[in-house]
């Protein structure tokens, strides 16, 4: 029923592919809305009276159009970027200017290198305070709470962590959040497919096209009106301009303002059929990923050398070691297997070093997995425990 979509497993009948966090497969729609794209418009946009440069420019502003409504924001407030790194960067260019010296940004230990280096820098050049949250399942209100004090100004959070595989209960956390007067910044990245609708709950919420179905070249960061407005652009050049003059420049309005350059075209077309996608199957993409989680998850805990990080209720991410071995050696086995996964640190090496771990083995899947190719994870992870312990 979900897998049909995926051309990916035509071409590679015999590949397990359990690396989707790392990118996700593409559905035969999003391919298909690309192509047409690329076949039959190919323009660049906003390039004034050319009828295919403004069909281009329709087909790119309906994009748009299509992931603010599914998202539940307005138009202006959703601004392209070339990945979810690029849109966290944006985020922190956003709060630099409603935050002085002294106050302080809380964050997650378990957050993407991608998520840590903006705020570091941005503490560092503004001197805040940086407070570590640690959690190795879902976030309470309560440690946030604990962890914070008067100078508390934002909340940095991971929907779902790229390592513990757990969502967060976003609706409790903006609850508080709110209630506090703090900012909440929340990578989305791995959280987005499973949980679309939260995003609105946020002040920044920032993903990539390419863990949601869609392309790669493509993030997104949506943001408050009130936060883009107050904020300088952030990369500058043509395409984000009202009027130059060696006097005085003036920009562009929302979302425009931030999107300097011939923006992903394609990548925006592919990445609104993606968005349209998760909803038209919601239900089906939820409880594939789930009971293959429940079963999967079980079938771990049975192995008794096998230790997943993160405490809860995963969803299709399964970050583990064996002990005695090394995780690169795991990888390396059941690749040979043909088992395509992660290994490494996951850029998360704050994590990795307090939990005292030098490599994890990553499985993850979603909706397009079958149970019997988690099957053949588990006896390649078997065989490859095996090998290491003879
Ligand atoms: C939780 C998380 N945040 C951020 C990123 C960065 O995404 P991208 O490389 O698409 O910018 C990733 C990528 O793996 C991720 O898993």
């Amino acid at each position: 029923m979900v897998r049909e979509h995926f051309p990916f497993f035509e071409k590679n009948p015999e590949m397990v592919y359990v690396d989707s966090a790392a990118t996700a497969l593409k559905p035969s729609c999003v391919l298909d809305a690309m192509r047409s794209y690329d076949e039959a418009i190919s323009a660049n946009v906003h390039r004034g009276v050319s009828s295919l440069s403004q069909q281009a420019t329709t087909a790119f502003e309906d994009a748009r159009t299509t992931i603010a409504q599914s998202l539940g924001v307005d138009f202006e407030e959703v601004v392209f970027t070339k990945n979810c790194t690029e849109a966290l960067n944006l985020a922190a260019h956003l709060l630099s200017f409603q935050l002085e010296k002294g106050d302080e940004i809380l964050i997650l230990r378990s957050e993407h290198h991608s998520s840590i280096l903006p705020w570091q820098e941005l503490a560092h050049r503004l001197d805040l305070q940086l407070t570590v949250v640690d959690a190795l399942g879902a976030l309470s209100a309560s440690t946030l709470l604990e962890a914070s004090s008067e100078k508390t100004k934002v909340v940095v959070f991971a929907h779902m962590s790229n390592v513990l595989g757990i969502l967060q209960p976003l609706d409790e956390l903006t609850t508080l959040a709110k209630e506090k007067g703090w900012f909440t910044v929340v990578d989305g990245a791995q959280g987005v497919v499973h949980d679309l609708r939260s995003v609105r709950a946020v002040d920044c919420y920032a993903f990539s096209g390419h863990k949601l179905y869609g392309p790669t070249g493509i993030g997104v960061l949506t943001a408050s009106k009130e936060l883009l407005e107050a904020a300088s652009p952030f990369i500058i050049g043509g395409g984000m301009i009202h009027k130059v003059a060696f006097e005085q420049t003036t920009f562009a309005d929302l979302p425009w303002k931030f999107e300097a350059g011939t923006p992903p075209i394609a990548q925006a077309i592919g990445l609104a059929r993606a968005v349209q996608f998760v909803l038209e199957h919601k239900d089906v993409l939820d409880r594939r990923v789930h009971e293959l989680s429940e079963w999967f998850s079980k079938e771990l805990a049975a192995r008794e050398d096998v230790v997943v990080l993160g405490e809860g209720s995963h969803q299709g991410v399964f970050s583990f070691f064996v002990r005695g071995a090394h995780s690169s050696d795991i990888a390396t086995l059941m690749n040979a297997s043909g088992i395509q996964l992660r290994e490494g640190h996951h850029c998360a090496q704050p994590l990795l070093e307090k939990e005292g771990i030098s490599g994890l083995v990553r499985c993850s899947f979603l909706a397009y997995t079958t149970k019997q190719e988690l099957e053949k994870v588990l006896s390649a992870l078997d065989k490859a425990i095996r090998m290491v312990k003879v």
